[in-house]
């Protein structure tokens, strides 16, 4: 059995370590905190008090709880105060030699058995340990932003770490009422690798103008359901924290996925490091502010954008019955015509034609009259010049713009399901899309109470090409064997703060909806971003109609 863990030490009081200190006195731990000056050791003491103090008046302590719980902690300038810990954790600058160094000095001060921790983000903590004269009392302790606030503890292990030295601290953390995930060494770990394969994905469609800042968050956020956009997190965490932890998990991996982005390397050169210089991604009030401020990509108001009064709806989908019943109460004139191989006459004074017919029909029943093209071309005929024309389905918006030819107003729209947010629909522009064509879809959108979000007409275009990519990259953690379903999803949802794991959402979403568009994309990718190809292990549990988390399976049975 381990050892139980009573005192604690942490070395280093910046943002993190002040917020360790915060988790163990909690705990109800004895925490000595070393700092390098008095001043910010100081310093150290003043973040805990005020992160209490925030507690104290949410009514989340009382303030008899918060000075028993300052009581517990000193704070010091000497390493040698920390010789009765059982545990110290470091939370200096991540530079490995500047680890190594406190580790070597604490070599000389604590117990023999005594536990030291990295909190390190994206250093090896098997080269931490092996500069230490204990490398099997070395383990990662990998606490999230902010500590008191994210449950997720990623223990790390080394080839060389004795169990129960990890088990020591993972006994610990669950103690602490957090939620500890015992892996080995990797770059990035569970949560910090699978964040930034999505996060370099997401700049890349920035980088290449396939949509806008403010578009790409908000997909994420109202489509995905997840706590930020990506490039508001990114400025949040620091562009240069990024692009040092992107660059450690491509030298582990080596995967297109995680190559370098230039344009972040840029940013991070000139200056711009996100919320912290006051411009990143955005424009912020100031240094330090997560106010945001209009600049030069901020987007122009049109003034009033013209939309149709009436709207025709083709097929009999339930999205079709869906999206008809919506433009109705929205108090739009609906032409609805069930059937595409119908007479398409009604639709002669509509402004915008939506085609939703079922995109795989019944085998069993009348093939349609009309196929999909058939009914572009037609549409192009019937309706009057400036009409605008989209499909919720997957063909490709182009080639139906050619064969209706209307090449500025022939889109693709993607209805995706609500989220708790509220619902995104996305508008695929190719670019011969008109700029009026574009804000009167986003203004029809928006008055069905959905959020608009315009990308160039691609595979998956934003929600679904990030969402099943990063999913796709989980199932491959997986069948590599580094981290189980649990672990993966604990990690998420406790580190990020997502609604769910990727697991738990690959079952929600469907394994087999996923392994189509993980083979549309990669397909897409004509074979350059083989990070995309399907995870045979998603194959398999497609074919097995096998669930990945046990909630699903028991939901089943
Ligand atoms: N900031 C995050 O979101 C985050 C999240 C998880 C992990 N981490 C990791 O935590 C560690 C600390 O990050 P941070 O953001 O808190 O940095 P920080 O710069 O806010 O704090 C580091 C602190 O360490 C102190 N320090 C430096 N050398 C020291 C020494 N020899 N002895 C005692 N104190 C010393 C500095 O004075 C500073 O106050 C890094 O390894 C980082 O990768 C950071």
């Amino acid at each position: 059995m381990a050892r139980r863990i009573s005192s604690v030490g942490v070395v280093g009081l910046g943002t993190m370590g002040a917020g360790i200190v915060e988790v163990f006195a909690r705990g109800g731990l004895e925490v000595v905190g070393v700092e390098t000056t008095e001043e910010l050791a100081d310093r150290g003491r003043e973040i805990l008090q005020a992160s209490t103090g925030r507690a104290v008046r949410r009514g989340k302590l009382s303030e008899e709880e918060q000075q028993a719980l300052l009581d517990r902690v000193t704070v010091s300038t000497e390493l040698a105060d920390l010789a009765g810990a059982d545990l110290v954790v470091e939370a200096v600058p991540e530079v490995v030699s500047v680890k190594q160094d406190v580790f070597l000095r604490l070599d000389d001060v604590v117990a023999e058995d005594a536990v030291l921790a990295t909190n390190t983000s994206s250093l090896s903590v098997t080269e931490i340990a092996a500069g230490t004269r204990r490398p099997e009392r070395v383990v990662g302790m990998h606490f999230f932003n902010p500590a008191p606030v994210l449950r997720l503890v990623e223990v790390i292990t080394t080839p060389r770490t004795d169990p129960e030295a990890s088990e020591g601290v993972r006994e610990l953390a669950e103690r602490l009422g957090k939620k500890p995930v015992v892996v080995g060494d990797r770059a990035g770990f569970v949560a910090n690798y699978l964040l930034f394969g999505y996060l370099n994905s997401a700049l890349a469609m920035v980088e290449q103008g396939h949509v806008s800042r403010e578009d790409l968050d908000v997909a994420m956020r109202v489509g995905a359901g997840l706590p930020m956009g990506p490039l508001t997190l990114m400025d949040l965490i620091g562009l240069d924290v990024c692009h040092h932890i992107g660059e450690v998990i491509y030298g582990h991996s080596r995967s297109p996925l995680h190559r370098p982005s230039t344009m972040l390397g840029r940013m991070v050169t000139s200056g711009r490091l996100g919320r912290k210089s006051g411009q990143g991604f955005y424009t912020y009030a100031s240094a330090g502010s997560g106010e945001v401020v209009p600049d030069e990509l901020t987007p122009a108001d049109h003034g009033d954008v013209e939309v149709p009064e009436a709207v025709g709806v083709v097929g009999s989908s339930p999205l079709a019955e869906d999206l008809a019943g919506r433009l109705d109460e929205a108090g739009f004139r609906v032409t609805h015509v069930p059937d595409a191989g119908g007479d398409l006459g009604p639709l002669a004074s509509v402004g915008l034609v939506i085609e939703a017919q079922e995109e795989e029909p019944d085998p069993e029943s009348e093939p349609a009259g009309r196929d999909v093209d058939d009914l572009f071309a037609e549409l192009g005929e019937v309706t009057a010049p400036g009409t605008l024309l989209t499909t919720v389905n997957t063909y490709s918006g182009v080639a139906l713009a050619a064969i209706s030819g209307r090449a500025g107003e022939t889109t693709v729209l993607r209805v995706h399901a609500p989220t708790p947010h509220a619902q995104v629909i996305e508008i695929g522009r190719n670019h011969a899309t008109a700029g009026p064509t574009v804000r009167t879809l986003r203004e029809v959108v928006r008055r069905l109470e959905a959020v608009p979000v315009v990308a160039r007409d691609r595979t998956g275009l934003v929600v679904d090409a990030l969402l099943v990519s990063y999913l796709n990259d989980a199932v491959r953690m997986l069948d590599e064997g580094y981290a189980t379903v649990d672990q993966v999803d604990t990690a998420i949802r406790h580190g990020l703060g997502y609604p769910m794991g990727p697991f738990a959402m690959i079952d929600h979403i469907g394994a087999d909806e996923v392994l189509v568009i993980a083979e549309e994309l990669y397909s897409g990718s004509a074979g350059y971003q083989p990070h995309l190809a399907p995870s045979p292990l998603l194959v398999e549990h497609v074919l097995l109609d096998q669930p990945f988390t046990e909630g699903a399976a028991a939901g089943r049975g």
